[in-house]
Order: structure tokens, then sequence, then C-alpha cells
């Protein structure tokens, strides 16, 4: 496939924490459209992996392409620009204002500081409607006017997603969407995950390998920052190292 029609692109991509390489010569091509699982043990190197793809950190080493486009060096706000959005594994979330002021700040790209002079957020109604219609990609519709710390455990996490999907993206980064979720909440998340726009490209960190294949087909596994597996759910099962490394097997 020609290098412009990868969603994503990663070519030999590595970062270095003083001696640590906490991504170590990943490459990874992610068609449009193409649903991924990372997946690998705590400290594999997931969530660094997205920081470098996102532009929060800069690479030691590689280069990474969305879209076609080189964006190596460019920084996190271009990347937004060219379609990407992400979610944190740590909530990140305003919990004193309402969910949709919450979405509203996301689709105008306003910090928390700069909420005071732009209130009230409602005057503005095409930016409500996309707030509006963000929310109900997720479900969360009918809790537009509750505030964060209302909300379930599993519906903060919803409303995260909500947020990443505020600036329609076209490559979405999900950094352990059911982190902390009750196995009921868990599964909620995952046909949530499942019913997105097929034209997204979702690409997903999930510690659960079972949870992983019932959102996607297709899995790359880390461990100590390298790729070790990479392929369907069969085959990477029938991996030695996987089973032995990942699964305790
Ligand atoms: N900013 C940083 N400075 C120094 N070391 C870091 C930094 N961020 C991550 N690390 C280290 O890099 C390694 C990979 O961490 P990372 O958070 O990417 O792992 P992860 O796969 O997301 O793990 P988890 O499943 O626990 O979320 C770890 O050893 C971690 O301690
Ligand atoms: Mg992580």
């Amino acid at each position: 496939m020609p290098a412009d029609d990868w969603a994503l692109e990663l070519r030999d991509v590595s970062k270095a924490f003083g001696g640590l390489r906490a991504v170590d010569g990943v490459a990874l091509a992610v068609r449009p459209g193409e649903r991924r699982a990372l997946i690998g043990p705590n400290g594999a190197g997931k969530t660094t992996l997205f920081n470098l793809i996102s532009g929060e950190l800069p690479v030691t080493t590689g280069t990474i392409a969305l879209f076609g486009q080189d964006v190596t060096r460019a920084a996190a706000h271009r990347r937004a620009a060219l379609g990407l959005a992400r979610t944190f594994q740590i909530t990140n979330l305003f919990p004193s204002l309402t969910v949709l002021e919450n979405c509203l700040l996301a689709v105008q790209g306003l910090s928390p500081v700069k909420l005071a002079m732009h209130r009230p957020l409602t005057r503005y109604p095409r930016q409500e409607a996309r707030a509006r219609a963000a929310l109900d990609e997720v479900a969360l519709g009918d809790r537009a006017g509750a505030t964060v710390k209302q909300l379930s455990h599993g519906e903060q996490r919803q409303l995260e997603i909500a947020l990443a999907l505020a600036g329609s993206p076209r490559l979405l980064l999900l950094d352990e969407p059911t982190a902390g979720l009750s196995p009921g909440e868990s599964k909620t998340m995952a046909e949530l995950v499942k019913r997105l726009d097929p034209a997204i490209t979702v690409l997903l960190i999930e510690h659960d390998m079972d949870i992983a294949l019932e959102i996607v087909r297709h899995v790359t596994v880390l461990h100590y920052g390298r790729v070790i597996a990479d392929g369907t759910r069969d085959e990477v099962r029938a991996s030695p190292l996987v089973r032995e490394i990942y699964l305790g097997a």
C-alpha cells in the first residue's frame, strides 16, 4: 500500500528516558477505518507510544506519519488539526462542570481557565449541536445537564470519548477506556467503541486481551517497548512468546 494510504505509520520509533528505552524500534501501520488494539503488560510502553503519536513527547528516533503527512516533529495541536484525538489513562474531566459544558469546551478547544470569559457556553448554537451529537454517540445525551461529579465511573469514561469525538477526529487513540470499570460497564464501553462511526480509525490500549478481542480483530503486542506479536486473534494467541510473557502460560 502506498505510504499516504495509511492512517498512521510508524517507522523505527523509539523513546529513551535516560537509560530506559520505553519504546524501542516500533514499526506500525494502520489502515483507515481499522480498529487495532495495543496490548501488553504494565510498563510495556503503550502509553508512551500514544504520547509519541499524539505529540505530547518527542521521539528519540524514527518517524511518524498521519494520513500520509510526516508529523515527527509537529506539535500536538497540528496533529489534532490533521484529525488525531486521544483520551488519557487518567480521567481528565472538569468535575464541577456539566457534561454538556465539558463537551462544549472540547468542541471549542478551550482550557478551563478561559471558560469564565466564554460563559454562557450555550450562546453558540452550532457548537452546542456538535457537542450534543458527540454525547449522543456515546449514549450520554440524556445526561447533558448533570455535573461530572454526578456521573458513574463508567459514564465518566464515556464522556471522555465524547470529548475526543467533539473535534470530529479521523484517528482516535483510546488509552485503557475500560480501566477501573466493572464487568458490566466494560461491556457497555466495548459496545460503544464497536458502534463508533466506521470511518474513524481506532487504536485502543487495553490491558485485558479478552476485552480487546471483543472489540477488535487485530492486535499488536508490546513488551519492553518492542512489538513482539502482531496479527489476528488466532495469530497472537498462537505466539509462544505471547503465551509465555503475556498470558503467563
Ligand atoms: N516521563 C517519563 N519519564 C521516565 N520514565 C517514564 C516516563 N513515562 C514512562 N516512563 C517509563 O517508561 C516505561 C513505559 O511506561 P508506559 O507508561 O508507557 O507503560 P504502559 O505500557 O502504558 O503501562 P501501564 O499498562 O501500566 O499503563 C515504564 O518503565 C515507565 O516507568
Ligand atoms: Mg499506560
